[in-house]
């Protein structure tokens, strides 16, 4: 979801930033310096390997092996999807935000340096790589903002995307879940444009998709796109906080699906409430299938929830197998994105 660029850039600023501070100080001082930051470097070790103990641990969580089956979509469902992006650019902003819609950049390492300023949404289902490099030569969009505003001194924006891209979908139908959700329920949680829902109709046979939004304005969008485009049969959407649907994740669901939903939408108390709750639901239902972006691993974590201690007992790791030559011509960040897509299955 995000460059990797502000993490190098705050490294190379520590660093700096230390080496000014050894510089100010007199032989004396350096050794009380010297020996608070070992102490300090020795505490911050401790703290980093419990945290690796833990990711550790989560390996060893019992793992199962993907059946590497793969489900093919034809030429005419993509094209069919393909105007169903086309309509829905039409329809929102260029950020694919809803009007008046606030949304949180997560206070982690993974997204710092990240602020209104220097972050751009750019909604990933609406737009490949190849169209914002397009948007760019057009001169609709810009990869870089000036620092100064007046020079060629420019640093790169950093993107965000609230929607699975098309490439992930397919790897979350095609091959994550291939031949597993034929007259299945699939809920996606946050299913804000409809990405997940309108694809789930094209590319499966899926007894019903459910979206679960909480953002009426998005409601109402996918209401639109699904009456339009006939998939009233079998995709509804629940405008509804998820956390007032217990039944719908303990009962009717066999396959939940969660795109990254809360990092961006609530502070962490409520993201570490709901996580709670979804595990306490979805724990009814053994066989249950979950499909996250990230792995639910990094979401908890990200939660600051412990993700040894919540996922013990409650899901087993389906291993997908990302390299499969599934589709055509993937590059390295093509890669990357579909190594976002991860199954588990309620034990
Ligand atoms: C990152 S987007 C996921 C989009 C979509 N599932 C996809 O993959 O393209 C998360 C969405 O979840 C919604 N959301 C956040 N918290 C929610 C909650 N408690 N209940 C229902 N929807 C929620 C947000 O409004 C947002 O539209």
């Amino acid at each position: 979801m995000a460059d990797q660029q502000p993490q190098l850039d705050t490294v190379e600023k520590s660093k700096d930033a230390f080496l000014n501070l050894l510089a100010q100080l007199n032989d004396e001082q350096f050794h009380e310096f010297d020996s608070f930051a070992r102490s300090a470097l020795d505490e911050y070790h401790g703290q980093l390997h419990q945290h690796s103990h833990e990711d550790a641990t989560n390996e060893d969580m019992e793992v199962e092996q993907h059946d590497g089956s793969f489900q093919p979509v034809n030429d005419l469902k993509m094209m069919r999807l393909g105007r169903m992006i086309k309509d829905l650019r039409a329809k929102v902003p260029m950020s694919a935000e809803a009007p008046g819609e606030k949304t949180v950049i997560p206070n982690t390492v993974e997204f710092s340096g990240f602020n209104d300023n220097n972050t751009v949404h750019v909604d990933g289902f609406l737009f490949s790589e190849e169209d914002v490099d397009e948007l760019c030569d057009q001169g609709k969009m810009s990869r870089n903002y000036c620092l100064d505003c007046q020079s060629r001194n420019v640093a790169p924006l950093n993107f965000i995307s609230h929607s699975a891209s098309v490439l992930q979908l397919q790897f979350l139908y095609q091959v994550a879940l291939a031949n597993k959700v034929k007259d299945k329920v699939v809920v996606d949680v946050g299913s804000r444009l409809g990405a997940v829902l309108y694809s789930g109709h094209l590319f499966t046979r899926a007894k019903r998709l459910i979206g679960v939004e909480i953002n009426e304005w998005f409601c109402e969008l996918q209401k639109d796109m699904i009456r339009k485009y006939k998939m009233d049969d079998r995709v509804e959407i629940q405008c509804k906080d998820i956390q007032q649907l217990p039944e719908l994740l303990s009962k009717q669901a066999d396959v939940v699906i969660m795109n990254n939903v809360f990092q961006f939408f609530s502070e962490l108390p409520i993201q570490q409430q709901i996580w709670k709750y979804i595990r306490e639901q979805t724990s009814k239902k053994s066989g249950l299938l979950l499909v996250t972006l990230p792995s639910l691993q990094e979401q908890l974590k990200e939660a600051g929830l412990s993700s040894n201690k919540l996922m013990k007992g409650w899901v087993k790791e389906i291993k997908l197998n990302y390299d499969g030559g599934w589709f055509e011509d993937i590059n390295e960040d093509e890669l990357e994105e579909i190594q976002q897509v991860h199954l588990y299955k309620v034990i």
